[in-house]
């Protein structure tokens, strides 16, 4: 089925397939209503009248499931999933390559190639999930120290990877992004980049961020010194005081929300200079799996493992921060308070 235009919206395929009274769907989750209204987040979207509703977020876990055969051992992990706390934003530091080949006796080289497929399953289930973001780190700004064999098989690899999934991206609605430094990159991959994040522009469903030439601190070099350059164009610079809305804002990601689970495969205890700032408050997994066997299943098992957790932000938990809970705790420290 082909993506319908409303006005100025456009409605992928997907959506028209739901048949489903909304003249567009637009901004991760921005919905315009057919009364004009519009509405973010998890809404109702109101269906022909005969027709039940739905909300955005289950209709996103539909694509899932619908994609899963009965039978597949994915099918159960699925269903436990709860649409209504789903992370917005996944991050994944792809590991392990090397240590994949090395265990089959293959050169490195080989370990990258077997990681391509993990990135085209975790990117097509992430978005048929209803995942706003996935930020992938494939290439770090240290990796240039690798032999220039490897890094250029990883060129030839991800220009191979945008040239075989574009129809993938299209498919799933997913809007390609790059963050790091584009122009250390050749000349031809960046080209191929731009071409697929061009053709990926108008898509809405979820934003894929390569990380590529990436580096957590270069990255908030980078921002802090976009930010005096405009304060100098704009005479501002002896009154300029940073804080945080102006650095976050002035990030590679700025337009995503801040990652809510970054997953590590292959068990390093790392964070390996990948997204400093934005992980504050994220949420780690870390899986014994190497990269290149990271399925599906995998995924899924880190998603709920992520709505087991308990989200404070430094706060309490909604039990412990009660009014009746501070004064219990209060009561039960009198007795050391007194003997100190
Ligand atoms: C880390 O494993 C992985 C990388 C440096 C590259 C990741 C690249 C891919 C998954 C290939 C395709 C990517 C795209 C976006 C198409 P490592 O080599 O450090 O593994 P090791 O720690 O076992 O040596």
């Amino acid at each position: 089925m082909r993506s319908q235009r409303v006005g100025r919206m456009r409605i992928p395929p997907r959506y028209a397939q739901l048949g489903a009274d909304l003249r567009g769907c637009a901004l991760r989750g921005d919905v315009s209503l057919i009364d004009g209204s519009r509405v973010r987040g998890a809404v109702t979207l109101r269906r022909t009248a005969v027709q039940p509703c739905c909300t955005i977020k289950d209709y996103f876990m539909k694509a899932l499931l619908e994609s899963l055969r009965s039978g597949d051992k994915d099918l159960e992990l699925a269903r436990a999933i709860d649409p209504a706390r789903l992370p917005e934003h996944i991050a994944i530091i792809m590991d392990g390559n090397g240590r994949w080949a090395g265990r089959r006796f293959l050169p490195r080289v080989a370990g990258h190639k077997a990681g391509v497929g993990p990135v085209r399953v975790t990117a097509e289930t992430c978005a048929r999930l209803g995942i706003k973001v996935l930020t992938l780190y494939a290439f770090s700004v240290e990796n240039w120290k690798r032999p220039r064999h490897e890094v250029e098989t990883l060129w030839r690899l991800l220009r191979y990877y945008l040239n075989q999934e574009l129809p993938t991206l299209q498919k799933n609605d997913i809007r390609l992004q790059v963050i790091g430094r584009q122009d250390a990159l050749p000349p031809e991959v960046r080209r191929e980049l731009d071409a697929t994040i061009d053709a990926t522009s108008s898509n809405r469903g979820m934003t894929l961020n390569l990380a590529i030439n990436y580096g957590g601190r270069a990255e908030i070099v980078d921002a802090v010194n976009s930010i005096l350059d405009m304060a100098r164009l704009d005479g501002r610079i002896h009154t300029l005081k940073l804080d945080e809305d102006l650095i976050a804002t002035s990030l590679y990601t700025a337009s995503c929300p801040d990652p809510d689970l970054l997953i590590r495969t292959s068990g390093e205890m790392r964070i390996s200079n990948f997204l400093l700032w934005q992980i504050a408050y994220a949420e780690l997994y870390v899986t014994e799996t190497l990269w290149p066997d990271f399925t599906r299943n995998d995924l899924l098992l880190a998603v709920l493992e992520y709505q087991k957790r308990e989200r404070r932000y430094g706060g309490l938990s909604a039990s412990k921060g009660s009014p009746a809970r501070a004064a219990l705790d209060e009561e039960s420290l009198q007795p050391a308070l007194h003997e100190s």
